[in-house]
């Protein structure tokens, strides 16, 4: 070939590289390397927590209707609600807020229903809350649930000595008047609550304080807050505010005794607070806007992580993400100030995606709990009367149950860029765990809103694979949701398009879908 005719095939070559690539972009492969022999860390089944805070339906109306509704119950507790969340097994309950857990006395909530105090709601939509759901009412959930409770004691408009008050009324066996009062009001046996939260959001809506002052409040109230094993957790600084944290840290070092858990709080909002938009009337830039403001929760909980790996080498505090999820408008008709949101695809996508990130980064996050339960946010569940529906998020937490308390496998994720706009973003998301009965699992999600994805996993350090199983949850819009006395259009299918060979396993991954893998030696 002479120099001319080389030029023409140099060119001619490149150019169907450029069609074979639409953009003149190298195309990638999607593979994902598991290190099945690598595992070193548990992915704490306190990573799948949840929040019910006194707001909107969450409390009345969605887990307690009262001894006397029409609604089946058991001493006020909704038993359609108990049956549904014991299917998803949830490890933790943080109650009773958010905001109201600073406007909160928790002996208004004790004793006699008829005889206790009512007031003011004023965070959430000014409402009369009549203190019928207190701390025995909580306990009872939990215990009829199967979930771990967790307190957050009042510092914003509380003293310590109350807050001191509560822990001993709910976990002391010594004879005191307020374990006298625990037994008059029914309980005999203290509850044993480990998980205590000392404020929230303390820079804002739980006093807006400076970091400095509230470090000052927290090592006194943690001093009264007291007991064996008790597990205190420090409010944390807005999601990106690495200087509250410091502070913090830096002003607890020399009280590592009363520190166990940090909190972190990161809310998804598509194109931000001030204009969010709705959660089932939305198009493929709000999608995109909603992935992408969920990823760059990871770059804020690292941020946080190595701070703490620098005040903490021994990484003896837990990072806490205690509340998280999406936030978008409420439904129309609904009372602003009651949250009240619809659950889609979308919902599903990104919880998947926030649980991977979680998963991903057990080493230093030890409990998660997302906003919230019943009827407020990124609900597992709504209800209407006595209607019940089961969100998709619902259904990522039942498919995701496989991680709790199994052994994070390390993985390395290398994708095609889910484009839009001109922008980019990783197209997948994988998190792979090993359980104790020796069954490894991979979790993915395919943000794609339109683009199947062809993925290959490595399965390395794995014996030969005999057995592999696989579930899905998709649906055929993006915007499809659950809705009451209608099928489920959103759950958790079979599914099967993938095959195995040599311990790889070739996947068919549709667009917007969660996908769970069994694998067996
Ligand atoms: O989850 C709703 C609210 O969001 C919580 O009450 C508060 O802590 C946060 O700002």
């Amino acid at each position: 070939m002479n120099f001319s005719k080389r030029l023409l095939w140099v060119f001619f070559s490149f150019s169907l590289i450029l069609l074979k690539t639409g953009q003149g972009q190298q195309e990638k492969v999607n593979r994902i390397v598991v290190n099945a022999d690598l595992g070193t860390e548990t992915i704490s089944k306190f990573i799948y927590g949840h929040f019910a805070e006194h707001l909107g339906h969450c409390i009345y109306g969605g887990i307690y209707v009262g001894e006397d509704s029409p609604i089946p119950n058991t001493r006020g507790i909704r038993n359609d609600v108990v049956e549904a969340l014991k299917e998803i097994a949830p490890s933790v309950v943080r109650w009773p807020g958010g905001c109201f857990a600073d406007t909160y006395h928790w002996r208004d909530g004790i004793g006699p229903q008829d005889q206790r105090p009512s007031i003011v709601n004023t965070h959430w939509g000014g409402v009369t809350e009549d203190n019928s759901f207190g701390t025995h009412e909580f306990l009872d959930f939990c215990e009829q649930i199967g979930a771990e409770p967790y307190i957050c004691a009042n510092v914003g408009s509380g003293t310590a000595q109350e807050a001191a008050e509560w822990v001993e009324y709910v976990n002391s066996d010594a004879r005191s008047p307020m374990t006298e009062l625990r037994k008059k009001n029914g309980r005999e046996k203290p509850w044993s609550v480990k998980y205590w939260a000392v404020g929230n959001e303390s820079w804002g809506c739980g006093g807006n304080m400076t970091p400095e002052y509230y470090a000052d409040l927290y090592k006194r109230f943690s001093t009264y807050v007291r007991g064996r094993r008790l597990y205190r957790v420090a409010s944390g600084g807005t999601d990106p505010d690495i200087a509250w944290t410091e502070t913090i840290l830096k002003k607890t070092q020399n009280y590592r005794n009363l520190i166990q858990g940090y909190s972190f709080h990161y809310y998804t909002f598509c194109h931000g607070w001030n204009d969010k938009s709705s959660a089932i009337q939305f198009n493929e830039n709000d999608w995109f806007d909603t992935m992408k403001n969920t990823l760059i929760m990871e770059e804020r909980l690292e941020r946080h992580i190595a701070l703490m790996d620098v005040y903490d080498p021994q990484n003896e505090i837990g990072l806490i993400a205690d509340e998280w999820g999406n936030w978008f408008t409420v439904e129309p008709g609904t009372n602003p100030g009651f949250l009240y949101q619809q659950n889609t695809v979308r919902d599903a996508v990104t919880a998947a995606l926030y649980l991977n990130i979680f998963n991903n980064h057990a080493r230093r996050v030890k409990m998660a709990n997302i906003a919230q339960f019943v009827n407020v946010l990124q609900a597992m569940i709504l209800t209407k009367d006595d209607q019940l529906v089961k969100t998709p998020t619902f259904y990522v937490f039942k498919m995701y149950k496989v991680h709790h308390d199994a052994v994070l496998l390390p993985i390395h994720v290398t994708c095609e860029d889910y484009m839009f706009d001109g922008k980019t973003l990783p197209g997948i998301s994988a998190s792979a765990s090993l359980d104790k009965q020796g069954v490894f699992h991979v979790s993915l999600c395919n943000i794609d809103m339109h683009k199947n994805k062809s993925i290959e996993i490595d399965l390395r350090g794995f014996d030969k694979l005999a057995k592999a199983r696989g579930e899905i949850i998709t649906a055929p819009k993006e915007n499809d949701y659950n809705d009451f006395g209608k099928p489920e259009k959103v759950n958790i299918q079979k599914f099967s398009s993938f095959s195995v060979q040599d311990n790889i396993l070739k996947i068919d991954m549709p667009a917007k879908s969660v996908v769970t893998l069994e694998l067996k030696k």
